[in-house]
Parts: C-alpha cells; structure tokens; sequence
C-alpha cells in the first residue's frame, strides 16, 4: 500500500464509540458511487444492516451483530432481553459462522454479570472483538505476504514483471474492519515492495467484486483489473493466474470451504491448471462443530430481484436500477457454494499456513484453541 494512512482509517467500514454506545457503518449499497455513513442505533437496526446488506463480509457482520447486544443490554438487560436480541441478530443471516461466533463472545462475556453492568461490559466487548480482528488480519496479511512473495520469485512472474493474483467477492477491510482476509496478504506484499497486481471477479448478482473489492484496492493504489465471472479459467489457461486467493464465510473441521456463488468453479479451474488455490480467514471463521461443509452448511438464497435487476450509475452519478431479463423470467438467487477440502492448496489464518488434511486440522484446532459455545 502507498498511503501513508490505511484507506479503512481514511474511510472506516466500522467504528463503535464504546463510551456513548454509538455505531458508523459505511453504507456498502451505495459504494463505489458515494461515501455515506449509517448510524445503527438498535438492535432492530442492525438486523436491517445485515439482512439489507449495508454491510457484508463474514467477520464485518459479526461485529455488528456484537454492536447489536451492546444496543441490546439498553434496551433490555435482562437475560430474556439479551436472548430475544441474539435470536433475531442471528437469523438477519444464515451463512457467515461469523454471526453465531460473535453472539456467543458476547452472550459469554455478558451471562455472568448482573443486568445493571452489562452496557459497558457489552460496550468494552465489542472494542476488544474489533480489535482482536483486526491484530487477526494484520497476522494473515503477514503469513499471505510471505506465500505471495515465494510466488513472485518464479520465472514466470519475473519475466512479467508482476504477480497476478485473481480474487472473488470481497474479502478486504470492507469485509472485516482492516486489512480484510483475502486482500490482507496483497496489501502486505504491496508495502513490502511487490509488484502486484489483482484479478477483480466482478461477482454477480451484487458485484462485491467490481463495487467493492474494486473500491477499496484503488483506495489503496493497488493495480487491478475487473473480469467478469467467467473469464477466470480462460486467464489460468494462459497462464495470467498465479495464485487464486479468496476468502471464506465458513470452513468446515475438514477444510471444505464455503465462500461467495462462484468460489467453488475457481477452484475446480485453479485445479485443471495448476495455479494455487488459497483461502484466507481468521479462525472465528470454522465452523468446528462440522466436518461435511456440503451437507451441513446452510446456504442463504436471497431475493431472486438481485439477479434479475442490475444496479449501477448513471453519467449523472445517480443510482439507477435496470432489468436486464425478460419480465416474467424467474429466477434463483444462491448466494453462496462450498469448495470441497481437496480443492484448497492452503488455509492462510492468523496462526500461520494450513494444509486442509486431517493432520494438519488437528494441528489448527489445537493452536487455535476451544471455540465459544454458539448461539
Ligand atoms: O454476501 P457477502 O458479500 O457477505 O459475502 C461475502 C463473501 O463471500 C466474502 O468472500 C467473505 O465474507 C469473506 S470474509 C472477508
């Protein structure tokens, strides 16, 4: 990165004034078009921030949803409260795990104090959760950076002169607070003096990739390039891929990793042409209690307007929503898909590199120590 202030402090996607109990989110619906800030002050607020996807991104929504029982313990302290407020901040989303670990640090921290000094417990809990994300992404950045730098190494990037990295959705700061998981290690290896440049999956429906993940890496001066969905397998064909980097909302015991509708056919295209496959994600991000991530993972299928309507500016700046379907069509709108353990070259989390093996999850699930009971 070339700027001396991080773009997520220029521009922060998520910042709690613990002492008033005050939320700022960055309104991701509006993004690349305008900068506009939202001020949940609920909890009933931050299940429409979620489920509206104002903001998006696994570990985003789950510090959110923390800010959510901090609103909760003012508008009612009492366990019931606290239950009802964690029941609905869950189900404003299915599929991040993030969400569920979130509420479970917080119903842990907040259960054994008295009603009365739970708002500023919940209050200092949310710090600590937004801080203990960042430090995770900051250590992911670091341990991605020295992959991408052996990467850069090779022949091939040599001779190009940069290392392509191709990436899906977004998994930057806007999806975590700073750093982000997947763009963590390209923001770290830019600083370090990389030369690298980003594949931008626009990602369909919503395009994370062309709005956001195109946002933010210019915010950062990062060289990129926007591709539509398919054109990733066409780009490894000919060797314009060095490395795929993506990041996750949920990873099962065994590695299967669950990501943004498109993940899983990166992978399978990374496999046919040897390009390596990486996934970034802080631990909050396994799901422990699972092994098979095909069958147990609950997939969110959302309004099927998304795909049917297309959003975008107009040369006047203004937002405009157009149909580019025959009126009438149906259609279905699956949100996210799971990329089968055998699929992934490595889990890139703030305790270091990971092979999805047996062994090597074994390995994770030791250092990374016991999970919170979830919600
Ligand atoms: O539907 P979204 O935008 O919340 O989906 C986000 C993703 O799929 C990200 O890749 C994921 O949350 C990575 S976490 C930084």
């Amino acid at each position: 990165m070339n700027q001396s202030v991080p773009a997520w402090e220029r521009a922060p996607a998520f910042a709690f004034d613990a002492a008033h109990c005050r939320l700022s989110v960055l309104d991701q619906t509006r993004l690349p078009f305008e900068e506009r800030w939202l001020q949940p002050a609920s909890v009933a607020d931050c299940v429409r921030v979620i489920r509206e996807m104002n903001v998006r991104g696994a570990p985003l929504i789950g510090l959110v949803a923390a800010a959510g029982m901090a609103f909760a313990t003012r508008e009612d302290a009492s366990d019931a409260g606290l239950e009802r407020a964690a029941a609905a901040l869950l189900a404003s989303r299915p599929t991040a795990v993030n969400l569920g670990w979130a509420l479970a640090r917080m119903r842990a921290t907040l259960g054994p104090a008295p009603p009365g000094a739970r708002p500023a417990l919940a209050a200092r809990e949310v710090l600590e959760l937004q801080r203990s994300e960042y430090a995770c992404c900051e250590r992911i950045g670091a341990h991605g950076a020295a992959l991408l730098g052996a990467l850069a190494t090779s022949e091939r990037v040599q001779r190009r002169g940069r290392l392509n990295v191709l990436t899906h959705c977004n998994a930057g700061w806007l999806a975590t607070g700073a750093w982000g998981t997947a763009l963590a290690p390209v923001y770290r290896a830019a600083a370090d003096g990389i030369a690298v440049h980003v594949w931008v999956d626009e990602t369909r429906p919503r395009n994370q990739g062309a709005r956001l993940t195109a946002w933010e890496l210019a915010q950062a001066g990062i060289e990129h390039t926007v591709v539509v969905d398919n054109c990733a397998g066409h780009l490894m064909q000919h060797g314009e891929v060095d490395v795929c980097l993506v990041g996750s909302d949920r990873t099962s015991a065994r590695g299967d990793v669950c990501n943004k509708i498109g993940t899983y056919q990166k992978a399978l295209a990374a496999a046919d042409n040897g390009v390596p496959f990486y996934v970034a994600l802080p631990c909050s991000t396994i799901d422990w209690s699972i092994e098979d991530g095909l069958r147990e993972i609950a997939i969110e299928e959302r309004d099927a307007s998304e795909v049917l309507l297309l959003e975008g500016a107009g040369t006047d700046g203004v937002l405009r929503t157009l149909r580019h379907a025959p009126a009438g069509s149906r259609a279905r709108n699956v949100a996210f898909d799971v990329t089968p353990a055998r699929l992934v070259g490595a889990l890139v989390c703030e305790h270091g590199v990971f092979a999805p093996s047996a062994a090597e999850m074994a390995r994770l699930r030791a250092v990374a120590g016991a999970t919170p009971e979830r919600v």
